[in-house]
């Protein structure tokens, strides 16, 4: 039985309770929150994407409100660090130091020299360091890669992702809103399809955005152009400055030589394959969420099954400088070169 711990019992925290719970090869033995509020609050939490609504139950766990403490009592296998983004590098990197293995929400870090630190004391450490880019393990978006990868329907010609939101005032202390604490919304949200893109499509050669400073203090819209050294044309538009009744959406349209694939989290059915010939055909989505899949990925790794290679902390770390890059080009109005 794998013993994990979580820090930061927050939203992501919550989900990664959930994931957890569902396993059979796992306990959940310590969780850490700084704020005795939070772990005392043990009702589900829904957020953009449904999930976390489960209520807790902590009997049995032990609690604490610093995480090196938690590291030193716990006897830990694994951590999941769900806290605010800016101290991603430095919990990940004390956990890695202590010997066990962490899973990490994205995003990685607020730059790419805490990034660099981080896969260099994974190097060192020889554990498993996952970064949470759960579209990744996102079902529709999976199939779309096999889709892409099998060739079926052609070469794709064009797409776009769109990942649209309320603005965020829910998150503990407001980090959320805090550009230099959280990375404003390009490297909150919008990095899920910068990292689908180049999970998908490979590094960019280059990158032109355009971005609007919004309640963060930093870009909070962005629309991005993803340059490579072929005709594809692929964008992703990303933010949270929507109006509050808007709620939040992600969806993609990607143009193959033979079909059109169409994807909407606000749509039923979520996915269709629109062939050049031929009926719509509507696949069949596997049950659960790209959270729960990740941390079942993340689980059968430290267990040390063979699992096929989804992310890599450097592919991670890549795309924390792709963010950079896109923001370098609003700041610069021009392209920025990647590759
Ligand atoms: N993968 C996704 O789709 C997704 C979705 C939402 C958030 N996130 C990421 O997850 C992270 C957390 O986001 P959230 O929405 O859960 O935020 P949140 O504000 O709901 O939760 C953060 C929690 O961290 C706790 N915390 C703050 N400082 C701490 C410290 N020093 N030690 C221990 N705990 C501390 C807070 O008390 C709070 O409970 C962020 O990096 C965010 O970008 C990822």
């Amino acid at each position: 039985m794998l013993k994990i711990g979580i820090v930061g019992l927050g939203f992501m925290g919550k989900m990664h309770y959930r994931c957890y719970n569902s396993l059979d090869n796992v306990r959940i033995t310590a969780i850490c929150d700084a704020d005795a509020e939070q772990l005392n609050n043990t009702s589900g939490v829904s957020g953009n994407i449904s999930g976390a609504e489960e209520e807790l139950d902590l009997s049995g766990i032990q609690l604490f409100s610093d995480f090196s403490k938690m590291l030193k009592a716990a006897e830990l296998d694994a951590v999941s660090i769900a806290s605010p983004t800016f101290l991603h590098a430095a919990q990940t990197i004390e956990a890695l130091n202590s010997g066990i293995h962490v899973f990490c929400e994205k995003p990685m870090a607020l730059n790419s020299q805490d990034c660099g630190q981080m896969v260099e004391a994974t190097r060192r450490s020889g554990q498993v360091l996952q970064i949470g880019h759960c579209i990744r393990f996102w079902p529709e978006y999976v199939q779309t890669k096999e889709i892409i990868d099998s060739g079926q329907y052609g070469k794709v010609l064009a797409a776009t992702f769109q990942r649209l939101s309320l603005t965020p005032t829910w998150s503990w202390d407001n980090c959320f809103l805090d550009g230099k604490r959280s990375g404003g919304a390009m490297l909150d949200l919008h990095i899920h399809d910068a990292d689908y893109v180049h999970y998908v499509f490979g590094m960019p050669e280059e990158v032109f955005s355009r971005g609007v400073i919004g309640p963060s203090g930093d870009y909070d819209h962005t629309v991005t152009q993803y340059l490579y050294d072929d005709q594809k044309v692929i964008t992703a538009e990303g933010g949270w400055i929507m109006a509050p009744d808007f709620g939040f959406e992600m969806s993609f349209k990607i143009v193959l030589e033979n079909a059109t694939l169409i994807y909407s989290s606000a749509q039923q059915p979520t996915f269709k394959i629109c062939p050049k010939d031929g009926e719509t055909i509507v696949p069949e989505i596997p049950d659960g969420d790209g959270y729960s899949f990740e941390i079942q990925h993340f689980v059968d790794m430290i267990s040390g099954k063979s699992v096929q290679s989804v992310i890599t902390p450097e592919q991670s770390a890549d795309s924390i400088k792709i963010i950079e890059a896109e923001k370098e080009s609003i700041r610069k109005r021009n392209k920025i070169q990647l590759n």
